[in-house]
């Protein structure tokens, strides 16, 4: 004898996919040994960002954009001035964020290396939500005749953290969209 139970109800589940995205911008200078490219470049793999110099950014591509990244080497103790003086001609935003990367020879500075930046935009009302650094190959100066400090770097580890530092990044702002 087979006993069949037939479902009296059937239910149908519909999940629901809420496509998120990311539209997120760098603006970038690095000029020295092209250490901050090598950062940005993993960022921008993680976000899907698309890279400008300040040169190539007006403030249509700022609007156009809800995350924007600030990157440079660090110069005589701040990032490069071409992004300071970009940051001063910036028109007040709303509802931005945006975070500031860089690199450097000398480490465990940052705050002091990002200040002014980070000063200008939340002036210009971004809230800054991340920040990160890391030592960087630095022949300035002197430095240039023992070859330098911190060769080989950004190396396979910083770019490691830089690629952790995007990752938190993206999840922070996909789980406060969400
Ligand atoms: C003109 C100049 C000034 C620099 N001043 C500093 C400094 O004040 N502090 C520091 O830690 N590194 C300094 N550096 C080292 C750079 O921050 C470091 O090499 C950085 O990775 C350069 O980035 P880039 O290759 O993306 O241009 C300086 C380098 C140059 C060329």
């Amino acid at each position: 004898m087979s006993l069949t139970i037939e479902p009296k109800y059937t239910y149908w589940s519909i999940k629901k996919t809420k496509v998120l995205k990311m539209n997120a911008l760098i603006i970038l200078v690095s000029y020295h040994h092209k250490n901050t490219e090598k950062v940005a470049q993993v960022i921008t793999k993680i976000l899907g960002a698309e890279i400008k110099t300040p040169e190539q950014t007006n403030s249509e591509s700022i609007s156009n954009h809800d995350l924007i990244g600030f990157g440079s080497g660090v110069y005589f103790g701040k990032l490069h001035k071409d992004l300071l003086e970009f940051a001063d001609k910036i028109p007040q935003v709303a509802n931005k964020k945006a975070f500031i990367f860089s690199t450097s020879g000398r480490t465990g500075n940052m705050p002091k290396f990002h200040k002014q930046l980070k000063e200008k935009l939340q002036t210009k009302g971004f809230e800054v939500v991340s920040e990160f650094n890391c030592g960087a190959f630095d022949t300035y100066g002197l430095l240039k005749i023992g070859g330098g400090i911190n060769k080989g770097r950004p190396n396979e580890e910083d770019l490691k953290q830089a690629e952790e530092f995007a990752q938190n990044l993206k999840k922070n702002i996909l789980d406060a969209t969400k």
